[in-house]
């Protein structure tokens, strides 16, 4: 009997319905709820597309102004979250620290863990209120400068940057960022999100559900390829020096961080939107750096790879670190950021998913020894 066949990393298999994105890999086009990416980001707020995730419609005006003042009051975090940050092992990486905080919230809230599609998450909204806190709160502990508490008249992402660098943004860079929390809101069944499902699927906790999401967002084939990014520009140095690095590298059959992806055979509009962001903001400081090297390395690496029939573009992350790196924030806080902003997405899709829930349970193509006879331990 020949081998059965599979999809290696289930590329292609539809593992269930969603209302929530659309993508067409072919043409580069991304739609939440319907709407296309490229409007979304230009007249809405962070907040706003959060409403049109968890309740499957563009909000009001004042449905908007209730739904931004609630998730503007949980911001600050409690006592006990801030001790934890502070005790955290200093050597572990803020995405472990999130993980942590994520499992930990949950006995620090008034949230009715019901595991069903009526759980109350959609009211009490600390997931997504407070892990910027948790990040911003993180970096300055780690740099011995205190706790700055939320404010509640500022956007998702200009209040970031303020807890950050204790210092309200100009209104362009507290822009950027609440845009930049859009771009990184939702996309699909990618790993992350399949996995916040898959624990959902159990009738587990959207706590522990978005915990695990932010495990498998973590690694740098996902979401953790935006600090990998910044590290390759580290070492490339120099806008001279892109051609002969990604020789070196696709020599070494290493990957070009930012580059590729599963569903998108033209430029992720991601990576499209956010270049621009690079651009103003390149201007604005005055400082092509890693504008020109990123520009340089998509050019040739694209060559490269149309020279092996291969269309390989640059992704959501390709960009963004640098944009971050304008915005004054370092390589170790790129992953919090991106996992901050998903938490609405996997939120959305933990709640779609109780509402058709069946357990999860793939099989797998058994390729081990047939049945082996028993060997007692003193006659191995
Ligand atoms: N650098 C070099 N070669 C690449 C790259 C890359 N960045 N991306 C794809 N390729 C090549 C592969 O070597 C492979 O070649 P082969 O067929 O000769 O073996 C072919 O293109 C297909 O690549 P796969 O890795 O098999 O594609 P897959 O769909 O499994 O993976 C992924 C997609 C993980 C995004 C991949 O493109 C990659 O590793 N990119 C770099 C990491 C990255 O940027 N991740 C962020 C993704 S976006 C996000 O998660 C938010």
């Amino acid at each position: 009997m020949g081998k059965q066949s599979y999809k290696k990393g289930l590329e292609g298999v539809i593992a269930a319905e969603s209302k929530i994105c659309r993508i067409n890999g072919e043409k580069g086009k991304l739609y939440f709820r319907g709407y296309s990416i490229e409007e979304l980001v230009e007249h809405c707020t962070y907040e706003e597309i959060t409403y049109l995730l968890l309740y499957g419609m563009l909000p009001k005006k004042p449905e908007l102004e209730d739904f931004s003042s609630r998730i503007r009051s949980f911001r600050s975090l409690p006592e006990q979250i801030r001790q934890m940050i502070h005790e955290f092992p200093s050597g572990a990486h803020p995405m472990e620290l999130l993980q942590s905080v994520m499992s930990y919230l949950s006995s620090y809230v008034s949230h009715k863990i019901q595991h069903s599609i009526y759980c109350n998450c959609r009211d009490t909204l600390h997931q997504i209120s407070q892990m910027t806190t948790v990040a911003a709160t993180f970096a300055r502990f780690r740099e011995g400068k205190k706790y700055v508490p939320p404010r509640d008249d500022l956007s998702h992402g200009a209040n970031f940057l303020y807890m950050l660098h204790d210092r309200e943004p100009d209104p362009i860079e507290g822009d950027i960022m609440d845009k930049c929390f859009i771009l990184h809101v939702e996309h699909g069944f990618n790993a992350s999100t399949f996995t916040s499902r898959v624990v959902a699927s159990t009738m587990s906790t959207c706590y522990c559900s978005i915990s695990a999401a932010m495990g498998a967002l973590y690694g740098f084939l996902h979401g953790g390829a935006n600090e990998r990014v910044l590290e390759m520009i580290e070492e490339i140095g120099d806008k001279k020096n892109v051609k002969d690095w990604i020789d070196k590298s696709l020599k070494e059959k290493r990957k070009v961080m930012g580059m590729g992806h599963r569903v998108y055979k033209a430029k992720d509009p991601r990576a499209k939107v956010i270049e621009k962001y690079l651009y103003q903001l390149s201007e604005k400081y005055n400082n092509f750096y890693y504008y020109e090297i990123l520009k340089e390395i998509e050019d040739v690496f694209g060559d490269r790879m149309k020279d092996k029939g291969k269309l390989i573009y640059p992704n959501v992350d390709f960009f963004s670190g640098a944009v971050y790196r304008l915005l004054g924030i370092k390589p170790i806080l790129f992953t919090p950021i991106f996992a901050s902003a998903r938490i609405a997405g996997w939120l959305a899709h933990i709640l779609e998913q109780r509402e058709d829930n069946r357990i999860f349970r793939p099989r797998s193509l058994y390729t081990g020894p047939e049945e082996t006879p028993f060997v007692q331990i003193d006659k191995r």
